[in-house]
């Protein structure tokens, strides 16, 4: 049975590779820089720093998906879901929806009256479940912009 637990530093390793799995190698074919930028220190720096806003799914010890939030924006009480990721051979088992359930928890447990987080547009599961599960509603899109230097 899967369940869900705080995050501790011994969990770190384990979450960022999954994370790579599910960030980075899923994404190879489409080169995509949004999700370019994770890494090990910035799993770190999450337990380090937000340690109520980290948690763990797990199932017979093993580690099997992840959310990771921080506070942001001062004076706007906003809770930012920066990165939520389940194991591919657990997925649409309901295991990412017990994950932001716990983080919309912790969030109103620090006193903060809304949740953002960022989606890519053809991240299809992503939408889904944060639009249709949690009534999540897009506020604004960018363009990230790039030129070669070289
Ligand atoms: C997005 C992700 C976290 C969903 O995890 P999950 O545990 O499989 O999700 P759940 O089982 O809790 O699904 C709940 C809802 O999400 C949506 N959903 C999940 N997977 C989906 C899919 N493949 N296609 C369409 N909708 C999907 C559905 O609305 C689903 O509800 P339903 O089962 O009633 O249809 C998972 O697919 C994943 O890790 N993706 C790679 C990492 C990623 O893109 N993270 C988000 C950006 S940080």
């Amino acid at each position: 049975m899967v369940t869900i637990r705080s995050m501790d530093l011994e969990d770190t390793v384990e979450v960022y590779k999954l994370g790579k799995v599910a960030f980075i190698d899923e994404n190879k074919d489409k080169e995509s820089f949004a999700y370019s930028y994770w890494s090990l220190s910035a799993v770190v720096n999450f337990v380090e720093n937000y340690i109520d806003l980290t948690f763990v799914a797990e199932d017979n010890d093993e580690i099997v998906g992840f959310v990771l939030g921080h506070p942001t924006y001062e004076k706007m009480e906003l809770g930012y879901l920066e990165w939520v990721a389940v194991k591919s051979t657990h997925r649409k088992l309901g295991v990412a929806i017990k994950l932001i359930d716990a983080i919309q928890q912790a969030f109103v447990a620090r006193g903060l009256n809304s949740i953002v987080t960022d989606i890519k547009q053809d991240n299809i599961a992503s939408l889904s479940l944060f639009e249709k599960k949690f009534g999540f509603k897009v506020i604004e899109s960018i363009n990230f912009l790039k030129k070669d230097l070289s």
